[in-house]
């Protein structure tokens, strides 16, 4: 522990961001939060530098925009901190009584109100990255119980010159899409009640000055890594002054504390940049690449899967998916994934959920024969379940009707035939336990994919108390406790596609699916928005039918390839269906990908700004050697010839050798021709004048590789 800091302003630098604290009033305030400051900044100048005048029909002191804004502060906007104890103990007014500095980075302070019993913790750590990552807590100081109605994560003032918010909505098989709107006064609400993260609120926001884009201009990012309700709430006072609250959304009565008992916020990640949203990228790819469990992602290249699901859906006939294991591991993968439908009367979304026992009536000699030809062909198994769901037609349930969450007398809502297991509860943590621990002794598993595809509509627990939060906090609990028995056993969230894709998750799993929809216009969108926060590798994405089961769109294999392959690729096709071309095809890219893994699964992403009717983005080496850019034609341009591709990141005074890597096809304009075998460029011709497009159909895709030439 280092000493106290000085006792007026606390400031942390990291990664080319300053964060600057005034911790002289009754709770911590931030000064500053942006662009690292230069070493003779100080606390006193930018609270000179804040300095107003009272604003007419107002206090003459404005209540400040604390870390937790505060009730009894009159604060006009909403309250960090809604409590109460039988009505009174609102109105909190704290005092500060300690600040601690754990270690440069990092600061801890401690605010208490001791009139109203209720202390509070602000912890915030600045990396290298210049990623802010903090929680808040509140203590009941009182002898009675204290009821919290909301508890945001630290609230940081954001600066006025923002204009805009960029939220990101969505649907099953749409989910993670960019809405931006004008930052006027007022507030900007999410509130989700879906008991996991969401398909439509996505807890994550941007606030962008004025012109910004992917590549240049002001921009702020938040999320908070949390699984279940959540609120976040985008304000803009009279006063001009803006904030992001974010944190858990409780039902009535959803969260009251003892005497003694703690509660602390999920955790706020923030970012700025002054290089576009892709500055908000490099900024959480970087710290999420450097979080020490994702150590376990690096430890070796991530296998390229084959996912069962919209090949088989529940037929599942093992003569059939011995062939396909065949056809998989002939084309190059590496990890073949057994979907749902392998467990007791699981025939179709109807029954079964629950019975985690290999289905003897499919597989007389269990899944043995299956793992042992995915083994003996070189490739992982996976398998995929769904352990906080159970079907009333399960022997499960027949047996533990008062095991899943409900509020009597309400009619249970049945959401795809299932309803929700109260996660919290030991015993059926216990049996969801035995039950993975027992296939996972049983099979050599490399990989679970773990589903969630219902909302928790009817949070009720045993005691009619909601358990919403106890429930996320009962899936982190078994998530923890199969990763520490079966360490080397990876996890992926999943959620009817990408309805619980969050930081929280992802400290206990190790990559997302990020929609149902494989349709690869789609995913160009909703893998733009869900890579915003994280990085590539951590997103699923697969080469999927030729005609969408989602959306019937027809697309080319050699575009389906393209867009799935800068991320964990995958296929979900009928391998069997596949014509001799198509199969080539997809070998060949499975090729090209795995060539190029550790660039797509390290670089920088630079997403580049385009017309709406073009997708265009590039994955850089760390040391700017090497370069994959993709560009993806949506739509017919407006004349005969999309513009020039520019390809950002490019050191503009190095030599570049520019190659077309996909598709593997001749080309009729005479520059794509030509980059079939390599053309040599300088940096700046590339970044600045940028490549003539050739006329392509819509729905076409180009990926090009770029290697820096040696000087000299
Ligand atoms: C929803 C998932 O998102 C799909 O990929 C598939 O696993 C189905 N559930 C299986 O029921």
């Amino acid at each position: 522990m280092l000493p106290t800091g000085p006792s007026d302003f606390v400031r942390l630098d990291g990664g080319a961001v300053s964060l600057v604290l005034d911790v002289r009033g009754p709770s911590p305030v931030t000064l500053y939060w942006g662009t690292g400051l230069d070493a003779g900044a100080d606390g006193s100048m930018l609270d000179l530098l804040a300095a107003r005048e009272d604003a007419p029909c107002s206090p003459l002191v404005a209540a400040p925009l604390a870390l937790t804004p505060l009730a009894g502060q009159a604060f006009p906007g909403r309250p960090g901190l809604l409590t109460h104890g039988e009505g009174r103990r609102w109105a909190t007014y704290t005092r500060i009584v300690d600040v601690r500095r754990p270690d440069p980075g990092a600061v801890e302070i401690d605010s208490v109100d001791e009139a109203n019993g209720v202390a509070l913790t602000h912890h915030l750590r600045l990396d290298r990255h210049g990623m802010l990552v903090g929680w808040t807590q509140v203590r009941n100081d009182g002898p009675g119980l204290l009821d919290l109605e909301w508890l945001s994560a630290p609230v940081l003032a954001l600066p006025p010159h923002l204009v805009e918010w960029v939220t990101f909505e969505g649907r099953w098989a749409g989910e993670y899409r960019m809405q931006t709107q004008p930052r006027v006064m007022g507030a900007v609400v999410k509130e989700n009640r879906r008991g996991r993260t969401s398909h439509d609120a996505f807890p994550g926001i941007l606030a962008q000055a004025a012109g910004a884009g992917d590549q240049a201009g002001e921009v702020y990012g938040l999320h908070l890594g949390w699984s279940g309700n959540h609120r976040l709430y985008a304000d803009t006072l009279s006063d001009g002054r803006a904030y992001v609250q974010m944190g858990e959304l409780f039902m009535p009565g959803e969260m009251r504390l003892a005497p003694g008992q703690i509660y602390r916020t999920p955790v706020l990640y923030a970012a700025c940049s002054l290089m576009g949203r892709n500055g908000i990228s490099a900024c959480f790819h970087a710290h999420v690449r450097n979080r020490p469990d994702h150590a376990r992602v690096r430890a070796k290249p991530r296998p390229v899967h084959y996912n069962t699901w919209e090949a088989v859906y529940f037929d599942h006939d093992p003569a059939l998916l011995l062939k396909l294991v065949d056809a998989a591991a002939d084309i190059g993968v590496e990890r073949f994934v057994l979907d749902d439908g392998w467990f007791r009367g699981r025939r179709s979304d109807r029954a079964g959920l629950g019975d985690w026992f290999v289905d003897e009536g499919i597989y007389p000699d269990g899944l043995h024969p299956i793992v042992a030809r995915v083994r003996e062909r070189g490739m992982e198994f996976g398998l995929w379940v769904e352990p906080e769901m159970v079907n009333p037609d399960s022997d499960l349930y027949r047996a533990h009707p008062d095991w899943v969450l409900g509020t009597p007398p309400a009619p249970q809502l049945v959401f795809r035939n299932q309803l929700v297991l109260d996660a919290s509860r030991v015993d059926v943590q216990d049996y969801l336990f035995a039950r993975l621990d027992a296939l996972l002794r049983d099979y050599p598993i490399s990989y679970l994919k773990w589903d969630m595809n219902r909302d928790i509509s009817h949070p009720g627990g045993v005691d009619g108390v909601a358990a919403a939060h106890a429930h996320v906090e009962g899936l982190y609990a078994l998530l923890r406790r199969v990763r520490d028995a079966y360490p080397d056993v990876e996890i992926e969230s999943c959620s009817a596609g990408g309805g619980r894709a969050d930081l929280g998750i992802l400290s206990l799993t190790d990559r997302v699916w990020a929609s149902d929809s494989n349709d690869a216009l789609d995913r160009l969108t909703i893998q733009r928005g869900l890579s915003t926060f994280l990085p590539p590798e951590l997103i699923g994405s697969h080469v999927g039918p030729t005609d969408c089961h989602i959306t019937g769109r027809r697309v080319a294999m050699a575009t389906r390839v393209a867009t799935a392959m800068f991320f964990h690729l995958g296929l979900e096709v009928n391998l069997l269906g596949l014509s001799d071309a198509e199969r080539m095809e997809l070998a060949a890219g499975i090729s090209l990908h795995k060539h190029y893994r550790p660039l797509l699964h390290d670089g920088r992403l630079i997403r580049l700004d385009r017309p709406a009717n073009e997708e265009a983005f590039g994955i850089l080496a760390a040391d700017g050697a090497q370069a994959l850019y993709s560009f993806t034609l949506l739509s017919e341009p407006s004349g005969y010839f999309a513009g020039r591709l520019r390809l950002a990141g490019l050191d503009p005074a190095a030599r570049y050798h520019v190659r077309l890597l996909w598709p593997d096809a001749a080309q009729k304009s005479p520059l794509f021709n030509s980059l079939r075998d390599g053309v040599l460029f300088t940096g700046s011709t590339l970044t600045e004048a940028g490549l003539q497009l050739p006329r392509l159909h819509p729905q076409s895709a180009l990926i090009l590789g770029v290697v820096r030439v040696p000087a000299g």
